[in-house]
């Protein structure tokens, strides 16, 4: 099988490249437009992998994206712009990004006659928030998005199912709840807080640190999307979640115990505007027909995220001097050409 794998550069899409070279024997072409967010240094032991190549560019670019099309069976849609306070500060590149550049994937697959799958990778937060005695969110509820990121991303989620009802696109999408392990870019929770312990900074808690969120391991993330690419029913769509849910305060008390570090280190400042109370998923569809479920403990994942921070410095240090930008040039011999 030949897979298109967008954002591949980022997060989870590395996460899940590495896994595709670990256990298949695919081809995976990596579409990423190398943002801020997009690391090649992430995959720079995988760069001689028969199986693999790297391809830079924009999936809204109409006539790139047609072209690698026609050489591919299946995709799975990683590229979009994930940081929530980012789409507070300016939606834009979220619209362009995440609603039109889905669009522009859908409408290629379709017209090269893709025989595979198309598996769109979206989140928890399209259902917006749970009270706290609320059962989790099921698939066949209705969206509540609360933040431009979140909002961006229910469209595109909604763009999918459109095409697979008027074209009849063998679409299935995955929504899945918060994640964390290696290669997470260090504006989110996780990933901040062990860097700023590990720098002897404040660890800055948004509002009264309640926020519950369902926490999950990559890897378990990732296997997700493989059975949804091998074993998913068209048309489906798939929560994932690590069924471990946590408010951030226990997140972060979990983070200092392993750092030896003391709670003195926690700041709380302003809480963000439209803050999700909390996510909680019912994973019980991809159990039942996808054989997934998650591995990893919190405490297992957590342990090892922390070692992996401490055991890479190299990887950190070069996004916060911000050298990671220059690997392109160095490996390529161009400009990167977009703005970070
Ligand atoms: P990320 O921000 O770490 O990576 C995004 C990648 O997409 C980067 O490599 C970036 O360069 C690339 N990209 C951005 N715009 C692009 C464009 N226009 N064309 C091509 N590439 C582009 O994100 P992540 O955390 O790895 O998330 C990946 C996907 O999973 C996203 O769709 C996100 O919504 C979804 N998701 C994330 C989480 C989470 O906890 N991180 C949870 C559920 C779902
Ligand atoms: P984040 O990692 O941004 O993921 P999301 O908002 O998509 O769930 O944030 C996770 C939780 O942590 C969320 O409730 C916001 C909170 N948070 C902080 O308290 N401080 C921070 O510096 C960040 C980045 C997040």
């Amino acid at each position: 099988m030949k897979i298109l794998v967008t954002g591949g550069c980022g997060f989870i899409g590395s996460n899940f490249i590495r896994l595709l070279l670990d256990s298949r024997d695919y081809e995976i072409t990596n579409l990423d437009a190398l943002t801020y967010a997009g690391n090649l240094e992430s995959l720079s032991d995988l760069e001689d992998h028969p199986n693999y190549r790297f391809v830079k560019g924009r999936i809204e670019d109409r006539d790139l994206v047609a072209e690698l099309m026609r050489q591919v069976d299946s995709v799975v849609n990683f590229a979009a712009e994930s940081h929530v306070d980012r789409s507070i500060q300016d939606a834009s590149s979220f619209i362009t990004t995440n609603v039109m550049g889905t669009q522009v994937l859908l409408d290629a697959f379709r017209r090269a006659g893709c025989k595979g799958v198309f598996v769109h990778v979206s989140t928890d937060e399209v259902y917006g928030s749970l009270a706290p005695d609320e059962p989790a969110f099921k698939e066949t509820d209705s969206l509540y998005p609360n933040s431009p990121y979140s909002a961006s991303k229910a469209s595109s989620d909604l763009l999918c199912r459109a095409a697979w009802k008027t074209f009849g696109l063998p679409v299935v999408i995955t929504r899945c709840s918060n994640n964390y392990g290696p290669y997470q870019f260090p504006e989110k929770l996780i990933p901040l807080m062990i860097i700023n312990g590990l720098e002897g900074r404040k660890l800055p808690v948004y509002g009264d640190g309640q926020n519950i969120r369902d926490w999950i391991f990559v890897l378990d993330h990732c296997r997700g999307c493989l059975a949804a690419l091998e074993k998913g029913r068209k048309g489906a769509i798939y929560n994932f979640g690590g069924r471990c849910e946590k408010t951030n305060m226990e997140v972060i008390r979990s983070i200092l115990e392993i750092l030896g570090l003391s709670e003195e280190m926690i700041e709380f400042v302003k809480d963000r505007p439209g803050h999700d109370r909390r996510y909680a998923m019912d994973t019980s569809l991809a159990m039942r027909e996808l054989d997934w479920r998650p591995e990893v403990s919190f405490e297992r994942g957590i342990e090892d995220t922390v070692k992996w921070y401490v055991d890479n410095r190299y990887w950190w240090e070069r996004i916060i001097s911000g050298q990671y930008r220059n690997y392109y040039r160095v490996q390529y011999g161009k400009d990167l050409g977009v703005k970070p």
